[in-house]
């Protein structure tokens, strides 16, 4: 297959793009990205020789460029997205863009050009939060967040393609993926590499919310599963099925890495925060799917690469990085470089939010 990867820059793009030219030595795989400040052709130096593969600079909301790329190739997989719900908080602009109009420019041109599949990454967190049970494809959509609500515009927008032009579209939607080449504003690499630094690990709220962890390499392998054996117009759920606490994730990063729960902060919650996701796998199992990595190892070699890459995430957490921390977590000037957190996040510096702190550790 000749395959657009769009947003394969990121996080699970880049790993998908390794896991597709190692698993299928016929494919070619295009890849469109804008790097943004998540997009990093660091993540994928390995492979960028590769005849099987090239990369090009663009925007998924750029009809004219999408016209001129996709002709010819055999399927899309949209990754390309604004991905992080705090930042989306902060500004919401560039998630509607990219989320939703982008993903309809994508449609348009699957529609003109013939294109015989696209799969659109998406996400559990469209159904918003569960107390008890487990989301179902069929499960009406309930976001919570400007990320969750664009991606669920996103998801309607390829469903109605679907619905009324029968265009050969399918969804994934998989729980919190984790390992390599994450950019550290996600919690996990978030609070590896701030411990490494010795830095607070700001926890939002009383650090019961719970997530799904899903290592990244079982989510490709779900992908490209659904790219080549799913169903026209079906939405897939993929979920890792470790369900964990934020509190007891962070101890457990603190105890591979031997740093003193000391470095635990409470702070504001996030407004919106989502309780709990989980989802219900039985779809993707049927395919012949399961999660091959067990949570503690995966997590364990997750912090082993954070240690052994410290090049790679100490270039990203700079310039922009320290903008947007200190903006999300009110940290100031030397209390920063002194490691020094508010305990008033989400905007509060910029008069959003503005909720007491929940508890503060010393
Ligand atoms: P990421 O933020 O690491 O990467 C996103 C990539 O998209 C970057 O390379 C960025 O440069 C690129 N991009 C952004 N806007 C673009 C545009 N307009 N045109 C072209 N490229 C653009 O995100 P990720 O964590 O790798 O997530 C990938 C996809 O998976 C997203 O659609 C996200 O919603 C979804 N998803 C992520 C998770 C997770 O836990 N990370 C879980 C479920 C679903
Ligand atoms: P995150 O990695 O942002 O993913 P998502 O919000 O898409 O699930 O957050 C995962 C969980 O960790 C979520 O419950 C929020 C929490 N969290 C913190 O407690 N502190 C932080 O600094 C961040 C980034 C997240």
């Amino acid at each position: 297959m000749k395959i657009l990867v769009t947003g394969g820059a990121g996080f699970i793009g880049s790993n998908f793009i390794r896991y597709l030219l190692e698993r299928h030595p016929h494919d070619s795989i295009i890849n469109l990205d804008k790097l943004t400040y998540a997009g990093n052709l660091e993540n994928l130096r390995d492979v960028e020789s590769n005849p099987r593969y090239a990369f090009i600079h663009g925007d998924i909301a750029d009809a004219k460029l999408i016209r001129e790329v996709a002709p010819g190739v055999d399927a899309i997989a949209n990754f390309a997205a604004e991905s992080h719900v705090d930042r989306s908080i902060l500004d919401a602009g560039s998630f509607i863009q990219t989320d939703v109009y982008g993903t309809f420019v994508l449609l348009e041109a699957v529609r003109e050009l013939r294109i015989p599949r696209m799969v659109h990454i998406s996400t559990d967190e469209v159904y918003g939060s569960i107390e008890t049970g487990a989301f179902r494809e069929i499960d009406p959509l309930n976001p919570s967040n400007p990320y969750s609500a664009s991606k669920a515009g996103g998801d309607l927008m390829v469903l109605a393609y679907w619905k009324t032009r029968r265009l050969p579209v399918l969804i994934t939607r998989s729980s919190n993926n984790f390992g390599p080449f994450q950019y550290p504003e996600k919690v996990i690499p978030l609070f590896i590499t701030n411990a490494l630094s010795d830095l607070p690990l700001p926890l939002y709220g009383d650090g019961r919310n719970v997530r799904d962890w899903l290592y990244v390499q079982d989510n490709c392998a779900a992908i490209d599963l659904v790219l080549r054996m799913g169903q026209d117009g079906e939405i897939y759920n993929i979920g890792g099925g470790t369900e964990v606490e934020n509190l007891e994730l962070t101890r457990e990063i603190l105890a591979l890495l031997g740093k003193p729960e000391s470095l635990i902060q409470f702070v504001t919650d996030r407004p919106g925060h989502d309780r709990r996701y989980a989802l219900d796998c039985e779809k993707i199992r049927a395919l012949g799917w399961r999660p091959a990595r067990a949570f503690d190892a995966a997590l364990e070699e997750t912090v082993r690469w954070y240690q052994e890459h410290e090049t790679w995430w100490r270039r990203l957490k700079s310039g922009e990085f320290w903008d947007y921390y200190r903006r999300q977590y009110g940290v100031k000037g030397e209390a920063e470089r002194a490691g020094g957190l508010s305990t008033q996040v989400g905007g509060q510096g910029e008069g959003v939010g503005g909720t007491p702190p929940l508890t503060k550790r010393p």
